[in-house]
């Protein structure tokens, strides 16, 4: 069986992957920060028939990823997909903005990753098996918005992390795929000030990058997943975009 890592997994787009990967019989092993909902996330694919455990892990954070990767390495065995879906942004206009957040963003969209991709792929090598990393990006690194300046820039870095991660390893079996949604309905925007949300919308209509408010499921985006890590060995998605259609009466 194989055992595959969501990082992000109690919410939106993660809990998605993880319940569609569930369902195509891969062993899981859920990252989060928040423990309660990933165990109950965990249970709920385990009473589906799957199998799961939850596992504590903040990616912005070195010292946890280590020990989140021992920790799935003791319970499940070696990794063979990994997909760093875990991202946030803290919008606000750059200039106004503070280095805190900057750095929170960095360190969570692109370091973290990273690092967790690092030590996934020299096992995968050191035992010579295939696998799959997958970075979960965002239409932003194609059509930069406004407001989200550490968020657009951590999204471009991490495709270029993937573009040169997958020359590397180009022959060894070990896929380095870029999935990149459009608007994806999830938790991703809660908590941000009303206010601030309107100033942004206008700014971005002013851009042309929010050309209708029309927004994927976020089973959409998991199906990707499930398509990009289910891929026939000598068959490789560099990148997959995946967009809301848009409505007829939006
Ligand atoms: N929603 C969109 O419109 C959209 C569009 C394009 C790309 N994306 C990308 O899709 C990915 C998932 O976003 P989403 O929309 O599903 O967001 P979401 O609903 O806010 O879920 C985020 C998930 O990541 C976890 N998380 C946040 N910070 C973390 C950290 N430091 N360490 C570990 N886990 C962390 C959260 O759980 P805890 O808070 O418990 O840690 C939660 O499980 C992100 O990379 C995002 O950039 C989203």
């Amino acid at each position: 069986m194989s055992v595959a890592i969501v990082t992000g997994a109690s919410a939106g787009i993660g809990a998605a992957i993880a319940r569609a990967l569930s369902v195509e019989g891969f062993d899981l092993a859920l990252g989060a920060r928040g423990l309660d909902r990933l165990e109950a996330l965990a249970s709920e694919l385990r009473e589906a028939g799957g199998r799961a455990q939850a596992f504590a892990l903040d990616v912005s954070d070195s010292a946890s990823i280590y020990a989140f990767y021992a920790s799935v390495g003791e319970a499940l065995g070696p990794v063979d997909v990994l997909v760093n879906n875990a991202g946030v942004c803290r919008p606000g206009l750059f200039a106004e903005g503070d280095d805190a957040d900057l750095e929170y963003e960095v360190a969570t969209n692109f370091l973290g990753p990273a690092r967790l991709s690092r030590r996934v792929v020299r096992e995968l090598r050191a035992r010579n098996a295939p696998g799959d990393v997958v970075f979960i990006s965002s239409e932003n690194a194609v059509h930069p918005r406004t407001y989200q300046l550490g968020y657009t820039a951590t999204k471009m870095g991490l495709e270029g992390l993937a573009s040169v991660l997958r020359m590397e390893l180009e022959g060894s079996g070990i896929r380095s795929t870029v999935v990149r949604p459009g608007p994806t309905e999830s938790e991703f925007g809660f908590g941000w000030d009303p206010v601030l949300l309107e100033e942004i919308l206008v700014s971005w209509s002013h851009w042309g990058v929010q050309r209708h408010m029309d927004i994927l499921p976020p089973s959409s985006v998991a199906r990707a997943v499930v398509q990009v890590v289910t891929a026939p060995r000598g068959t490789h998605y560099d990148l997959v975009s995946v967009m809301p259609e848009r409505s007829a009466d939006s």
